[in-house]
């Protein structure tokens, strides 16, 4: 049988790079898990800098809003010790006319050595690691509806330092699956890593058509879809990517769908709550749901730092070597 060829990995197998979960193995999602975790406590130290990435220029080529994704990726490549530019292209060359094609020209012209991406078209990511010169890595960090792969990773890290395993783990997904690129990689990365269950819940006008096929079971009710439920992630209404009224209210959507103290009873006693932000308190979740014991929302983004420092490392290693 004829392979194809998986961009994002070099002729090694390494990790060149990092644009889906989709396609990439248990081995390596597990070894990006423990490099982070060999990262984890550089945050916590009086000078948090390690020399890895030093003389390296890292940009940030942001075309859609972000907070919580660009500052921890910025902070990431500075305590690598990397040189970082942050553009927000929404103010930028595209918005006079250049192309994509274009601004990556001009950026390779600078010598830069990795491009950080978020686009609002699915496959964005791809078509820079497709057209960047050969010594650059592009990082996936949104696109479109299609995969957010680094924001998996800090959830699957975040699991893991709970639960320590896999195995065993029942995880429910709630809210707007259809345009979650989070929802999509965070499917893939637990079936990789091999979690016993990946429920998604919610109304019918939020799944995509043929949902099962990416390895979940279907639930409409949240009472009924949390029960044995170890690991809870609720994702935000993405109202701007919806084109037509997919819902009655939100009031409704929270009544039905959002995770109050009482539907939180509903999942197991030491269930985790989890969110990749930003929340919408009383929309898709209760602020005592949000702050409570519970919610490790917030040690989710903490560790978005060392998973993206793991992921910068090992891309920006595998080009330095082979290829
Ligand atoms: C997510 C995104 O942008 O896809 N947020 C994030 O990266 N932390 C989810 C969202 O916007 O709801």
């Amino acid at each position: 049988m004829l392979a194809i060829k998986n961009l994002q990995l070099n002729s090694s197998g390494k990790l060149k790079h990092f644009l889906s979960i989709e396609g990439l193995d248990k081995s390596l999602l597990t070894e990006v898990l423990d490099t982070a975790e060999s990262f984890a406590d550089i945050s916590e130290q009086r000078v948090k800098k390690i020399p890895l990435l030093r003389g390296k220029t890292i940009v940030n080529l942001f075309f859609e809003n972000s907070t919580r994704t660009r500052a921890t990726f910025e902070l990431a490549a500075s305590r690598l010790s990397a040189d970082v530019l942050s553009m927000n292209i929404a103010t930028s060359a595209t918005s006079k006319g250049e192309s994509l094609l274009d601004t990556i020209r001009n950026l390779e012209a600078m010598q830069v050595d990795m491009f950080v991406v978020r686009h609002s078209l699915s496959g964005a990511a791809h078509f820079m690691a497709e057209h960047a010169a050969p010594h650059i890595s592009v990082i996936n960090a949104g696109d479109g509806q299609h995969e957010h792969p680094t924001q998996a990773m800090l959830d699957m890290f975040t699991i893991r330092r709970v639960k320590q395993q896999f195995s065993g783990l029942r995880v429910a997904i709630v809210g707007d699956i259809l345009h979650s690129r989070v929802a999509r990689s965070q499917i893939h990365a637990l079936n990789i890593l091999g979690a016993q269950e990946v429920r998604v819940i919610a109304p019918k006008t939020l799944l995509p058509a043929q949902v099962e096929s990416l390895g979940v079971t279907v639930y409409h009710d949240l009472a009924a879809g949390l029960k044995n439920i170890d690991v809870i992630i609720m994702l935000r209404l993405q109202k701007e990517r919806m084109n037509s009224a997919l819902l009655p209210s939100e009031s409704e959507y929270f009544k039905c769908f959002g995770l109050s103290d009482d539907k939180l009873k509903c999942a197991n006693k030491d269930a985790i709550v989890m969110h990749p932000g930003p929340i919408n308190r009383g929309v898709e979740i209760s602020s005592s749901v949000a702050d409570g014991p519970q919610s490790v929302i917030l040690q989710q983004v903490t560790n978005g730092i060392a998973v993206r420092m793991a992921v910068m490392s090992m891309t920006m290693h595998s080009n330095a070597g082979t290829e």
